[in-house]
């Protein structure tokens, strides 16, 4: 499988080029501790590999393609601390590369490509730069500064665009592991509506959803918001610390993480399992807007048109609701867009004007914030494009009222 991505990825490469992918590092938090570590994903998602320090190395001259993977020498010190590196066997039957040398000959191997055929091809340096990693250090800046200078004549090309294109279409293997991390985090959201009862406090409800995760041998796919009352009217409220009041609805939007594939679901429930009639016209709103954006969203479109769509139905419907009174917009109420790119990352890569494809998978979250009625609703749902529409993999996890409803008076 890594294999085959890598093929696909040497077809996109420039003739005659060196690409390096680096696994990242732990970055540094306090004292003596780092944060801890997350592999780089394009790095993952072509070796299986997610130690902390390896590089992937890419090298295409002409047709002839050669894979090499760098790793770090064993170090009997610190695997006493820490544990031990990953050793070249095992790297090597993950990954299915077979060239394997340690990191200390990285650039003495960039060298001896550019040394030896430099002078009779034009070579290309390329790595992988992100849109959020453009005002970071990166990581690759030094060594390509440093190559650079020794060969001036090599370009540089950023191949965010070629990993992207090949992440953003899902295999199956992929869609199975997102359906997996969605199905706990199903389990996940019932253990919260099944605990839920007035005066909760936030994290204790979010610690329900842990429980699930952890015993599924899951991690989360990014921080958990479970937002009570006027708090879900904060997009990314995290704190998770109030004490929820009688009468509240509580949004979640979380999601387990299983081999690295995501799932991203919010529900919003009543925490004492009866919707207000006030709360249910608003959640209702919101619903027919989830369910239109799974009527429309098929391959051509892209994730802006769907969200104007949405903009659109709101128009329409929240002068029913009372709303966009006072020179008030929709988008007073509603200022998040609709979908975003799902996989190994929650927020995907994309390349945002790219029309959509099959086996896209995005989410579908449109939402609701009233601020001064203390009333937050999104409901969140991870949908696939398929040839002449889409199939929702989150289908499961309840959200009719009467349902909602049920299931909380049957606890
Ligand atoms: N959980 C972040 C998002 O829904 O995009
Ligand atoms: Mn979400
Ligand atoms: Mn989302």
């Amino acid at each position: 499988m890594f294999q085959e991505r890598r093929e696909k990825l040497f077809e996109s490469l420039p003739e005659y080029s060196i690409s390096i992918l680096m696994a990242g590092k732990a970055s540094y938090n306090i004292g003596d501790e780092t944060h801890p570590f997350d592999v780089n994903r394009s790095f993952y998602y072509l070796t299986g590999l997610d130690n902390e320090n390896l590089v992937l190395m890419l090298v295409k001259m002409g047709k002839v393609n050669q894979t090499i993977l760098f790793i770090e020498p064993f170090d009997p010190v610190m695997a006493k601390w820490v544990g031990g590196k990953i050793m070249a066997k095992e790297a090597s039957e993950i990954s299915g590369i077979k060239d394997v040398r340690y990191v200390e000959q990285l650039k003495s191997t960039i060298a001896m490509y550019l040394n030896n055929y430099g002078k009779i091809h034009q070579f290309t340096l390329c790595g992988e730069l992100s849109k959020q990693e453009f005002d970071q250090p990166w990581p690759l800046a030094d060594l390509f500064n440093e190559v650079r200078k020794q060969y001036p004549d090599v370009l540089v090309k950023n191949i965010f665009e070629n990993t992207a294109r090949l992440r953003m279409v899902k295999e199956e293997y992929e869609i199975e592991n997102m359906c997996k991390a969605i199905s706990v985090t199903d389990a996940g959201i019932k253990a919260m509506m099944t605990a839920a009862r007035d005066y909760i406090w936030e994290n204790e409800l979010e610690a329900y959803f842990d429980f699930v995760l952890k015993s599924e041998q899951c991690e989360h796919a990014f921080h958990t918001i479970c937002a009570s009352g006027k708090n879900a009217t904060v997009l990314h409220y995290g704190k998770n610390n109030q004490q929820t009041k009688p009468g509240d609805l509580v949004l979640v939007d979380l999601g387990a993480s299983h081999k690295y594939y995501n799932a991203d679901i919010s529900r919003t429930f009543p925490v004492n399992g009866k919707f207000s009639d006030r709360q249910r016209e608003i959640y209702e709103t919101v619903l027919r807007a989830n369910k239109y954006v799974m009527e429309i969203a098929k391959p051509g479109m892209t994730t802006r048109e769907l969200n104007n769509k949405v903009i659109e139905f709101y128009q329409e419907e929240l002068p029913k609701l009372g709303l966009l009174k006072d020179g008030k917009t929709v988008r007073d109420y509603y200022w998040h867009g609709v979908s975003h790119h799902l996989g190994l990352e929650t927020h995907d890569v994309s390349l945002p004007d790219e029309p959509l494809q099959p086996g896209n998978v995005i989410t579908d979250e449109p939402g609701l914030y009233l601020e001064e009625e203390g009333i937050g609703v999104r409901i969140e749902d991870d949908i696939m494009i398929t040839e002449n529409g889409c199939i929702c993999l989150s289908k499961d996890v309840m959200k009719e009222v009467a349902d909602i409803e049920n299931f909380m008076a049957s606890r």
